[in-house]
């Protein structure tokens, strides 16, 4: 049966006079003139406004509005990253493997995603560690000493060590507890630095691990030569093929990072060898993240996967990492 049309119930604000006349009392007045005002800007845009749109039907506009759009993408995200890459060409000595600081808004989302996404941690136990990088003197002193003695070195780093995504590496390692870490890509060692800093504080605090991190380049790892014999004894250093050493490894990784070089077939290669290498709880995470390597070996396997893009403080460099983790948040706090 139709449902019966209810007659609308005529109001006297209802009537064009009521519209016209502001009600009595003072307050409903001014509100009644203020909504009458609203509308009827609405109804007449004003004169521009009607203009632009008759312009912007006409035909064959789009092809007009490109130097309009160059203008806009030049004036938002190349001209401030100009500016950058020019100023670092002169300032900065790095040719690769860029070290930057983050902002403090990029400090506090890593921390908020790595408590969302890891479980049993806080935002504020995060922040703690990622306090903790900035008072380390041995890693200054071990910088230093190693670039003292290296003019490849010195030529190619800056004086200041600065952390820029290894920040990620250092907290994923003081959250996870990890009892093996592999860092396919050690280049000068300074994620690797940052690695054992991590294992040796998880060690005084009960949670031992170790370090195997893996570079191609004979001249790798020259800061791992400037090691102390306590931090020497957690590393270990193998010169070689990431693929053929991570084959080699034992089948017990907790936390692999994947930092060697953006080639696709040789990033999912990894991941396949890893099928046997992780353990149960075994957390990966690779720098090139955009890439979409590992966010589809993560949909393949029913792992989780989440995204980090850091906001480097005066620096172009926006690193997006990728971690993947097994799908129950439970097999991470497994030893903890
Ligand atoms: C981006 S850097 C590593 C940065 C380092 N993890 C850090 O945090 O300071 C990449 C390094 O991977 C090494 N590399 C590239 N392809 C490799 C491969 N197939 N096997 C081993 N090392 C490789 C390069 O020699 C280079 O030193």
């Amino acid at each position: 049966m139709p449902m019966p049309i209810r007659p609308r119930l005529s109001t006297p604000s209802d009537s064009p006079a009521a519209k016209a006349v502001p009600p009595a009392s003072s307050i409903d007045a001014s509100v009644h003139v203020l909504a009458h005002r609203k509308s009827s800007s609405h109804a007449t845009p004003p004169f521009f406004i009607r203009v632009k749109f008759v312009v912007l039907g006409l035909p064959g506009v789009w092809v007009a509005l490109i130097p309009i759009k160059l203008f806009k993408v030049y004036r938002l995200f190349m001209r401030p990253q100009m500016a950058r890459f020019t100023r670092l060409a002169f300032l900065s000595r790095e040719v690769c493997n860029y070290s930057f600081h983050h902002t403090d808004t990029s400090t506090r989302r890593l921390a908020v995603l790595l408590a969302n996404h890891l479980g049993g941690i806080s935002v504020e136990e995060v922040l703690r560690y990622c306090g903790e990088v900035d008072r380390i003197p041995l890693l200054q002193a071990i910088y230093q000493a190693a670039r003292n003695q290296d003019k490849v070195l010195r030529n190619l780093t800056d004086r200041e060590l600065r952390v820029g995504r290894q920040l990620l590496y250092y907290c994923l390692v003081r959250v996870l507890k990890p009892r093996l870490v592999f860092e396919a890509g050690t280049a000068h060692g300074i994620g690797s630095l940052l690695l054992l800093h991590a294992l040796k504080l998880n060690a005084e605090e009960g949670q031992a691990g170790r370090l195997i991190t893996v570079d191609m380049n004979p001249n790798a790892g020259k800061l791992l030569k400037q090691l102390p014999p306590d931090y020497q004894a957690l590393v270990e250093f193998e010169l070689g093929h990431s693929e053929m050493k991570l084959a080699h490894a034992p089948a017990e990784i907790d936390l692999f990072f994947h930092d060697t070089a953006n080639i696709p077939d040789h990033e999912s290669r990894h991941y396949e060898l890893l099928q046997k290498k992780l353990s149960a709880r075994g957390v990966i995470c690779t720098t090139w993240g955009m890439g979409g390597q590992l966010a589809e070996f993560s949909l393949r396997q029913g792992r989780r996967y989440f995204e980090f893009t850091n906001e480097a403080h005066e620096h172009w460099c926006n690193d997006t990492l990728g971690i993947s983790i097994p799908s129950t948040t439970t097999n991470l706090q497994v030893l903890q």
